[in-house]
């Protein structure tokens, strides 16, 4: 089971879409296992399915756990209502030990699945670290608008979350997500963000349109739509097809 999650710090730049998606499209031809480990469940509520013994917070407290079969391949290990999963948060902090609890229960669960998608928060805590150590690749969406504002700091600053997280063999990946017209200031960045990590950038964007956020609407996948943007997705999974080496 390959385990692929979705992080950054920064809110609104597109993991639960991006998670979201990549998880129907890999549902097409493997068995999937989605986890919402954001408190704002808006994986979950995507998904529109959400039950008390499919809690994913349940891994944490060495609960018996059980998944709710939300698509033909795909099934969701779903996030609190209320402040539940915050609780666990604390929970962890103040036992930190139970962080593994999370690399237990994907041990138990790769024998069932191909790949776990995993959708975060944007927080830095011991919940992402500990999802970073636990997952193989990891994507960090970036919103292209807000690049010229943040510039490449708080991406530098997640690369170095990974790699102090001590897991030297992951993959993790840039994509761009919401690109709009392409601004010279914008231009430079990305250019320069290259430059310095060449293999990262994933060369296939995700332009900003509307189509996406009618979808989440419906709570169906952007490959239903026949808008431009739907391709824009599937061209970015297929180059992660292609570039994860695991
Ligand atoms: N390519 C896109 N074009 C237009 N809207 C988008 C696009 N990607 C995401 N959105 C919208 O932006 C908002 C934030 O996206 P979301 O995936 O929830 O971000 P995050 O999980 O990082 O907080 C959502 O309302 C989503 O529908
Ligand atoms: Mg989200």
């Amino acid at each position: 089971m390959k385990v692929i999650s979705f992080i950054n710090h920064k809110g609104g730049v597109g993991k639960t879409t991006l998670a979201f998606n990549y998880a129907h499209y890999l549902g097409q031809k493997n068995k999937v296992l989605f986890m919402d480990l954001d408190p704002q469940m808006a994986a979950t509520f995507l998904f529109d399915n959400f039950e008390d013994k499919a809690f994913v917070g349940r891994i944490f407290r060495e609960e018996t756990v059980t998944p709710s079969a939300v698509t033909k391949n795909i099934d969701l290990l779903n996030s609190g209502s209320g402040l539940r999963l915050l609780e666990i948060k604390s929970f962890l902090h103040a036992r930190p030990a139970r962080a593994h609890l999370l690399k237990k229960y994907l041990a138990a669960a790769a024998d069932k699945y191909d790949y776990c998608v995993i959708d975060t928060a944007p927080q830095i805590d011991m919940l992402l670290d500990s999802t970073i150590m636990n997952s193989q690749v990891c994507i960090i969406p970036v919103q292209s608008e807000i690049l010229p504002i943040l510039g490449l700091e708080a991406i530098n600053k997640l690369i170095e979350e990974i790699r102090l997280a001590g897991n030297n063999a992951i993959n993790y990946f840039v994509a761009v997500n919401m690109f709009s017209k392409v601004t010279n200031l914008q231009k430079k960045i990305l250019a320069e963000m290259k430059a310095k990590y060449p293999k990262i950038v994933l060369e296939n964007y995700i332009r900003r349109s509307i189509a996406v956020v009618e979808a989440q609407e419906r709570k169906t996948p952007i490959f239903k739509s026949k808008k431009e943007v739907a391709a824009d997705f599937l061209r970015m999974f297929r180059e992660l097809d292609r570039k994860m080496v695991i």
